[in-house]
This record gives C-alpha cells, structure tokens and sequence, in this order.
C-alpha cells in the first residue's frame, strides 16, 4: 500500500527519493509523486502507473533541490490519476504533503475549508491537510513544526505524514498516528520512510516515531522530537533492521523464490535464543505467560495469511494447552456483539504489524481489558506497539506480496508458543518429540524445497487448468486454505481449499476430469480418512497430487503424482508441507508469464479497512 519517502541533507533529493520509492514499490501502489523545494517554492511531478512513469518525467522535466519528500499511491479516497496522485499541496503551492492512512472527517474538513474559499484540485481526504497546514502559516504561526502541531488537532484518523514548506526551506516535517514512520540517519542526510526498506541501506541508524510524534528534519543535520529531549530522543535511536542484502534478489529471478528459498535459516532465526534441549524461552511471553496459560479463551485476529497461520496455531494451542481457541478474521472482529472481556486473551497475527483490521481488533480488544498479544515480523511495528507483549518472528523483511516465509515463521513462533504454554500448565512430558522435531525443522524444510524439479514438471503436465482443489484434515486444515490463497494471488488461478470431509457437501461439483486436486496426506492420526476423500476425488475424474510421507505405501496407490516429504510429527505439518505448495504456486506463475512478486490489484501491507 501507500508509501512515504523524504530526504533532508546535501545531496539532489529526487534521485533519492526515486530510489526509496523503487525499495517501497512492492507495497503495491498504482500511482507517485516526488515534490521538492527549489530555490523558487515547491516544485512537484506525480504519475500514474509504476515508477518508470514517474522516473521518465523526471528525466525530461528534472527537479532540483535538496530537501523533498515522495510517496507511492494505493487508492483509496479517488481513483489513481494525477491529480490523487500526492503530494499535495494547497492552494498557492507552498505547502505540499504526502500521507500514509485515512483521514476519516476529510468531508467535514473540506466543506469548512472551502467555505473559507480553498479550492481543491483533487479527490483525496490528504489534499485537507496542505490546506490546513497553509491557513495555520498564514496566521502566523512562527514555525512549520507548530503549523503542523495546530493542524493535526482537526484530523481524525490514521496517518503518517510528511510536509514540506516554501515558507521554511530547509525543512521537513513529520507525524504519526497508527501508521508507521522511520526516521533514517546517513552520512549524507536524514531521511523519512514509512519502512526502513525505503532508507535503502544508507541509513547507519534509525529512530521509530511513536503515536502522537511531530518530528523536524533538518537539511544541516539537525534533528527534533516535539515535546521530547534530545538525550531521551538519542536513545530511542537504534541500527537500522534492514540491510540491503535482505532486501536485494541476490541473483534471484524473483523475490518470493528468495524467501521461499531462505526459510531454513528463517525457521532458524524464529527458534534462535529460544529453542532449549528441554525448555522453550520466549522473552515476550514471561511476563504474562500466566495470565495467558489461564485464559478463560483464546482469540486470535488476523487476515489473509496470517489468518491460516492462526488457524494452525489453533489446532495446536487447544492441542496441546488445552484452552479453547477461535480464531477471526480481523475484519469481522470489530463489531459490538464479539463476546470477548478481560478473562480473555486476544492475539494479533500479522507479518507487518500495520494491517488496519488486525490493528483495529486488537484496539476493540484492550478496550474491553483482554490480554493482547502480538506475533509480528516488524520489530516496533504498530501492532507491536498496540501489544506491548509478544512474540517477534526475525524471519528477515518480506518484501514479495506472497508470503512464504513469514508463513512457516508464524506456525513455528506458534509451536514454541503452544509449547511454553504447556509446560506453564505442566503438560511438559508429552511434548517432548515436539520439540526434538522443531529442531529438525530447518533441515526438514531443506528436504522439502528439493522438491522444486518435480513440481516444476507437474506444472508443466497441469498448467493449462484454470482451476484447483485443495483439501486436508486436521493440522492439514490451514494448508489446504493457504495452498488455495498462494495459487490464486500468485497465479491468478480459481483455487478453492476446505477441509477435505467437506468435499462431498458441495465442492466436488467442481471436479471433473483432470481438475487438478492437491491433497495434503501426510501421515496423521485422520490418514484414513484423508485416503477415502481423495478416493472421492479421482472416482470424479480429478487429477490427485498429494502431498505424502516418504515411505508412506497407500497414498501412492491412490493419487495420480506423489510430492515427498520427510516423516514429520502432524503437529509441525504445515511448517514442511507448506514449502511445496508455495513451490507449486510460484513455479505456475512464472509459467504463466506472470509478475509473482507483485500480483495485480494486491497491496503487501493492507493499512486501509
Ligand atoms: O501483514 P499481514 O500478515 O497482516 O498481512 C495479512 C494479509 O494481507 C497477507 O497475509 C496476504 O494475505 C498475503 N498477500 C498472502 O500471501
């Protein structure tokens, strides 16, 4: 989704900006704009499309200046046009912003402001903001930094901002309300992002601007947190997270095949520290391990992916701890009728940490004095912030749309979990095998992403199919849906996943002769079971490939192409078997010609409802 960038310091900022928004592109954003202040007021080139489009118009129509700021548009409030593109800037030009989140009494706004004779050139709640920002200036008010301060008293909403005016040169302006903003600090400059992946590997140190902040950016160095001490603010200042060989292809063709690729070592880095001989320590979880262990119920929040993490953690928390678990979509979290209360514990599931619904779950949440929790990839992320206790993968940034390795990171931050849990509740001697197998985990996901040649070929043998099944039971469950969700965004197939009893209630309407239907059959205690519906399955024509245990004798009888993996506890399934199912999806979409790191029509992180 949206993206901000912005660069104070000695060099030509448009280059620089145009840099950080490339690193922001697989956010996903249909438009975007760069502005900066040159010696004659604020100069500004927006374009729809990807960024070649902007970049061409630089090239012929270039910008000068040292201080700017730019921003990479997802739609929202008008469609992606030049004139929604931002920045945007009031009405005599010498105010222009650009916005991360929603602005949601822009109407109100807007109608005051042009009754007080402001024109407006766009569709957009942000363009509220330059014109506010430029009526604060004019009365006055002696620095950007207060004309900011006294603007953001009117807005209600989300927002991460960036303002720049003629009126101070020199300058940029910064503000965060539940949505994230970096601040990065380089031998050339400072710089804005609202990812450390738009510093671009040039800052040497990184401050995260926290809910409520008003940050100044000096061209010269210097550097201000309203209402915050320079010392207080020194030591907030922190490495930056990111390095540019996490966010490279590193001679990769595409970057989901890198993150597919990197999940032993991302697996390895979520048990680090973490994973002993005989005990699980999970730093975040000491603290209120108790309040959790006893926990009158479980919720847990999420979308997309994270979601079917969640289902998984699921299965293994009432599994093993034996407290009741319901998992939600977040989007349908928010409503007054959700019985949760302070007996319960909510857990927030996102790779980003900025997902507007799991966020605005976990606020319904703490307003009704549950415990919340958080399992998130970005360190300082909102979520993590809206926590304060939780669980931190360090799989390492995702940056293709497709998540592959936040994914097995999230079902094995939920393994360890479920463990610890268990053994708060003294349930430790049945989890033994468990934890022996996380140990094996990085190795098992080595032997599992052998298996790219042969799914390479079966999807050569079923590429010309438009639509796809996906079945399991039990831990198989989650697979299923998340095999279904990586072949539909990834390459644009009808993929259906359900739990494989289901089949013969309705779905098995859609097979018919050579319907490709995968089947997650890995050895379990419903093995049995998962046989009959695949039987089903082919009795109607399907073409069955299933994902079977090496050395398993009956799957192969039955479906038509077996993809093998070691035999694993079923508790850890979906962390191996989902490594040839995001296989099989990336290797169609690349058949297909297809842009797998940027599906169309998707955003990496969805920070609007
Ligand atoms: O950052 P989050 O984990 O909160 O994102 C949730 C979903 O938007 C995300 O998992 C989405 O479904 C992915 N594109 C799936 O690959």
């Amino acid at each position: 989704m949206c993206g901000i960038i912005g660069y104070a310091g000695s060099r030509n900022a448009a280059p620089l900006l145009l840099q950080g928004l490339r690193r922001l592109e697989y956010r996903g954003y249909d438009s975007a704009g760069v502005a900066t202040l040159t010696c004659e007021g604020i100069a500004h080139r927006r374009a729809v499309g990807k960024l070649v489009n902007l970049e061409a118009l630089l090239e012929k129509e270039p910008l000068l200046g040292t201080v700017g700021i730019g921003h990479n548009r997802w739609a929202t409030h008008g469609k992606p046009t030049v004139e929604n593109a931002h920045p945007h800037t009031s009405c005599n030009g010498r105010v222009a912003v650009v916005h991360n989140g929603t602005i949601e009494n822009y109407i109100e706004l807007r109608k005051e402001l042009e009754a007080e004779g402001c024109t407006f050139s766009s569709e957009t709640d942000t363009e509220v903001v330059a014109h506010l920002v430029e009526r604060a200036l004019r009365t006055g008010v002696p620095s950007l930094e207060d004309a900011v301060a006294a603007s953001l008293t009117h807005l209600r909403g989300a927002y991460a901002l960036a303002i720049i005016s003629a009126e101070h040169p020199g300058e940029i302006v910064a503000a965060r309300l539940s949505s994230a903003l970096f601040i990065g600090f380089g031998a050339e400059g400072v710089m804005l992002s609202s990812d450390e992946v738009g510093f671009n590997g040039s800052a040497s140190e990184v401050l995260a601007l926290e809910d409520g902040e008003v940050a100044t950016l000096c061209a010269d160095g210097s550097r201000r947190l309203r209402g915050v001490s320079a010392e207080d603010m020194q030591a907030r200042i922190t490495p930056p997270s990111v390095s540019l060989d996490d966010i490279d292809k590193g001679g990769y063709p595409h970057l989901m095949l890198k993150e597919i690729d990197e999940q032993p070592d991302a697996i390895r880095n979520v048990l680090r520290g973490r994973l002993g001989t005989n005990s699980i320590k999970l730093g975040g979880v000491e603290a209120i391990k108790g309040r959790l262990a006893d926990s009158r119920r479980i919720y847990m929040v999420a979308c997309g992916t994270s979601y079917h993490a969640a289902l998984f953690g699921k299965r293994l928390i009432e599994g093993l701890v034996r407290i009741p678990v319901e998992v939600a979509l977040a989007s349908e979290f928010f409503h007054e009728d959700v019985l949760v209360d302070k007996r319960d514990s909510v857990i927030g599931v996102s790779q980003s940490g900025s997902t507007f619904d799991t966020l605005r779950a976990i606020e319904l949440a703490k307003k009704r004095k549950a415990l919340t929790f958080g399992i998130t990839n970005r360190v300082g992320s909102e979520l993590a912030q809206l926590t304060g206790a939780g669980i931190y993968l360090h799989v390492g940034p995702e940056c293709a749309v497709a998540s592959t390795k936040a994914f097995t990171g999230q079902a094995t931050a939920f393994a360890l979990l479920a463990l610890r849990l268990a053994y708060e509740r003294g349930y430790m001697q049945d989890i033994q095998p468990l934890i022996r197998g996380l140990a094996m985990l990085p190795k098992w996901v080595e032997q599992a992403l052998r298996t790219r040649a042969q799914i390479q070929s079966i999807v050569a043998s079923i590429s010309k199919a438009q639509r796809a099944i996906f079945i399991g039971r039990g831990y198989g469950v989650p697979l299923a849906l998340e095999g279904a969700l990586k072949l539909k965004e990834v390459a644009y197939i009808d993929a259906h996943g359900y739990a494989a009893g289901e089949l013969k209630h309705g779905p098995l309407a859609l097979v018919e002769e050579g319907t490709p239907v995968v089947a997650v059959a890995l050895r379990s205690k419903v093995h049995t079971a998962m046989l009959a519906n695949m039987e089903e399955a082919k009795a109607r024509g399907a073409h069955v490939i299933a994902l079977a245990t090496q050395g398993d004798y009956e799957v192969p009888c039955v479906a038509d192409e077996c993809i093998e993996l070691p035999d694993i506890p079923e508790e850890l399934m979906a962390i191996v078997g989902a490594i040839p199912l995001q296989l099989l999806a990336y290797e169609w979409g690349v058949a297909k010609g297809l842009d797998v790191d940027q599906p169309r029509n998707l955003a990496k992180s969805v920070t609007v409802g």
